[in-house]
């Protein structure tokens, strides 16, 4: 592995990821249902990062359009949408022709098989890089000619991995030739020389930015995260059915973690999975809108363990320069 550089530019920290798109930092603020919109993904990647945001944070195909719009007329920096690519959504197709239209920099996939995407995103010249928990997975999308994969591990906001990310990251560097970019529970600089260091080449992070003026989420959510230590991080498989790391509030305590029996078969008998899906995704997504945009006793807050190491909310901006100079101060710790 090629050891991270300092670029001429003093404080720019050059890695696969930052070469690959184009950016200073290798910071990808990760999309965020119900999160992430344009102000957070311009401010990132105005900052050196790379801004990202679900497509389905749009309630129909034109309203993403005009947001992909938007965003490119305020920044010429690379920034980043997340495509979930699997048969339950169905607004895969129109909104990959867009991310094609618009010739988004990067496109990030998740569940199902990115092939479609990946195809149509480099006949514009656009990278993709896929979700991954496993190494089967890595494979597979390597196969496919994805760009990287994000090693979302154990500790992560969202549907997080069951692997330790001091695991994950090397075990798939071993085996992939493409970029490994580390998420999960990163919300310092420490950590990202931590994923560099362990052969990333660069970051995703969520929770972090969570905690930022730009989220467009209740101050009451921002400020759980602050308060919350990494044991009051919790999965709940309540939500979508596959676990959701959320804050354990009074609400998800009273709800319970684990679906039941019958639930379990419903999603995992061939005839009856995909509407379940269809379903939990609905009234997930519905529970979760109405918990993240106003105060409500029914509080779905989904973070990371990172959240533990969150103390302010501050400017996304200021989050990356941050994020930056700890990683900087970091590195010069280091024992010769
Ligand atoms: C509230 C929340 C919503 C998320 N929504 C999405 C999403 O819609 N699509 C996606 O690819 N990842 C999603 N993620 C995962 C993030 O992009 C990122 O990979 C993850 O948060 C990294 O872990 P961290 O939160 O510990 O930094 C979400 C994470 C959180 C916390």
């Amino acid at each position: 592995m090629a050891a991270p550089k300092i670029s001429n530019d003093s404080k720019a920290i050059s890695t696969e990821l930052t070469r690959l798109l184009g950016c200073k930092y290798p910071i990808i603020a990760g999309p965020m249902f119900l999160v992430s919109y344009v102000d957070l993904v311009v401010k990132v990647s105005e900052a050196g990062g790379i801004g990202g945001t679900p497509s389905l944070n749009w309630r129909t195909a034109e309203e993403f359009e005009a947001a992909v719009k938007e965003i490119k007329s305020l920044t010429s920096k690379p920034f980043a949408v997340n495509l979930i690519v699997n048969a339950a959504n169905s607004r895969q197709v129109p909104d990959l022709d867009i991310c094609v239209r618009h010739k988004v920099p990067l496109v990030i996939t998740s569940l199902g098989n990115p092939k479609e995407a990946i195809r149509r995103m480099h006949e514009v010249g656009c990278k993709v890089f896929c979700d991954v928990t496993t190494l089967k997975y890595a494979q597979k999308c390597e196969e496919l000619g994805a760009d990287g994969v994000i090693a979302v591990s154990s500790g992560a906001g969202g549907h997080a991995g069951p692997t330790s990310p001091l695991v994950l990251i090397p075990h798939l560097k071993r085996h992939l030739k493409i970029p490994v970019i580390a998420a999960g529970g990163i919300a310092t600089g420490e950590q990202i020389a931590a994923a560099l260091l362990l052969g990333a080449g660069g970051v995703q992070i969520g929770t972090r930015f969570i905690a930022s003026n730009e989220a467009r989420v209740d101050a009451n959510y921002k400020n759980a995260i602050v308060n919350a230590s990494p044991d009051d991080i919790v999965l709940t498989k309540k939500i979508s059915g596959v676990p959701v790391a959320v804050i354990n509030t009074p609400y998800i305590k009273k709800m319970g973690l684990e679906i039941t029996k019958f639930e379990e078969f419903l999603h995992t008998n061939e005839r009856t999975k995909k509407y379940m899906k269809m379903l939990r995704h609905y009234i997930g997504s519905e529970s979760l809108r109405n918990a993240v945009v106003g105060p409500t006793w029914k509080e779905v807050w989904s973070a990371g363990q990172g959240s533990g190491l969150i103390d302010d909310i501050l400017p996304a901006a200021e989050i990356v320069e941050r994020l930056v100079k700890e990683y900087h101060e970091a590195v010069s710790r280091l024992p010769a």
